[in-house]
């Protein structure tokens, strides 16, 4: 195995050995720092024969095993419809093209590469769905017995992350916290690796979704800001060390800044941002459509959101149910995306920026739309399409073409 990085605890700098998944002090999350010195350009740091997000593998933990499924390398799509009307440079980077349907794959793959490495041999997580299929996945390609607490997850997420064969117990209970101390309590319990993808939970989170960075970078090099759908504020963070190891390399002089966008009815962030708090307090939830955001208590990872969000001169924004789903309804028909509802938060909040003059003429924006609706087709199921129930018949065909035109 390569040691090519130690841990640092994002404040108070206590640094720590790998094997090690949080400051002993508690008061920041740890991160990856490696070994690094100034390049001239990208490929100085990459393996193009690599599968997936390993092409980075340099700025990756150094592993024996890469669990890897091609995940990441998604598009970056240019507007066709929103930068038109709203008269901004506006690009979608597609996360719902990853294996699994989400960014949560960046993070599965690292964290059952390490757990590959180390030889462990079963893991646990919790979820609302969508870390869900990942770690299922990434598990079964690993070999390692997959054990999962679901909460609240949509009918599609279940059997999604049932077909890769985990063991799964669907917990009834209003509160994920209650879920996130079961999870702990099991693997304290059964000594099961503890791979939930939020940055308290497991600091390999963030390298697998840091490459998000990377690959703008090399798409697009830098937007003016980047949007993106927030419930502990993980992939925002990871996205945000990226950049700064870009920069850090030499190959980027600025960091965009970043506008994190969280639901109305679960909103701990952005509360904590109003008031000008350095900490997140956690809330009781009144409840959202945009269930991978249901999160009432974003811990040390919703304080690192908030210095990211500040340091960049960013926005925490928040949204309601109806905005989510008015964007949910749109996106595909203006668009071509299909999105969940917390992937689309992003799109749901650009009104209401364009309408507080956070985005100036022409500012080059990117959205990432996190989650895919084949996963959330329930609550899409009202879709604006025109559905016509008929019998194989072409004179059914012309009748409703008559009368629907
Ligand atoms: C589709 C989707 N978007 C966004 C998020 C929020 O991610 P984070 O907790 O990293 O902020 C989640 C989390 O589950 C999600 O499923």
């Amino acid at each position: 195995m390569n040691d090519n990085f130690r841990f640092m605890c994002s404040a108070c700098k206590a640094v720590y050995p790998k094997g090690t998944y949080g400051c002993k002090k508690k008061d920041g999350i740890l991160q990856a720092i490696y070994w690094t010195e100034k390049v001239d350009s990208i490929g100085r740091i990459k393996k193009d024969n690599n599968p997936g997000i390993w092409k980075y593998e340099k700025m990756l933990p150094g592993v024996d095993n890469k669990v890897s499924y091609y995940e990441g390398n998604t598009p970056l799509i240019p507007s066709r419809f929103y930068a038109h009307e709203m008269g901004i440079d506006l690009y979608f980077k597609d996360e719902t093209r990853n294996p699994t349907g989400s960014f949560k794959d960046r993070a599965a793959t690292v964290m059952l590469s390490m757990e590959k490495t180390s030889g462990n041999k079963a893991i646990v997580t919790a979820s609302s769905g969508n870390a869900a299929g990942a770690i299922a996945l990434y598990s079964m390609l690993a070999k390692i017995r997959c054990f999962i607490f679901m909460f609240k997850p949509t009918r599609e997420k279940l059997v999604h992350a049932m077909s890769f064969g985990p063991t799964i117990f669907n917990v009834a209970s209003e509160h994920e916290g209650e879920v996130l101390d079961l999870t702990k309590e099991a693997a304290g319990e059964f000594g099961w690796s503890i791979l939930t993808t939020t940055a308290d939970a497991n600091p390999f989170t963030i390298e697998g979704y840091k490459t998000v960075a990377y690959e703008l970078y090399e798409q697009m090099q830098l937007p003016d800001s980047i949007v993106v759908p927030v419930g502990s504020g993980t992939l925002l963070v990871g996205i945000w060390k990226g950049l700064r190891e870009l920069k850090k390399l030499g190959l980027i002089d600025r960091v965009p800044r970043f506008i994190g966008v969280q639901a109305r009815g679960n909103n701990p962030i952005v509360q904590a941002y109003r008031q000008g708090a350095e900490e997140v307090k956690p809330i009781k939830s009144s409840g959202t459509i945009a269930g991978g955001l249901s999160l009432e208590n974003p811990g040390l990872t919703g304080k690192e959101t908030l210095k990211a969000i500040r340091q960049t001169r960013g926005t925490m924004i928040d949204v309601s149910d109806d905005e989510i789903m008015k964007a949910v309804f749109q996106l595909p028909r203006k668009e071509g995306i299909y999105a969940e509802p917390s992937g689309a938060v992003g799109v749901a909040a650009l009104a209401e920026l364009l309408r507080d003059e956070i985005f100036s003429k022409r500012e080059k924006v990117v959205c990432v739309i996190t989650g895919s609706g084949f996963k959330d087709i329930t609550s899409i199921s009202q879709g604006k399409g025109k559905l016509i129930e008929i019998k194989p018949r072409l004179t059914e065909v012309k009748k409703h073409l008559k009368t629907t035109g």
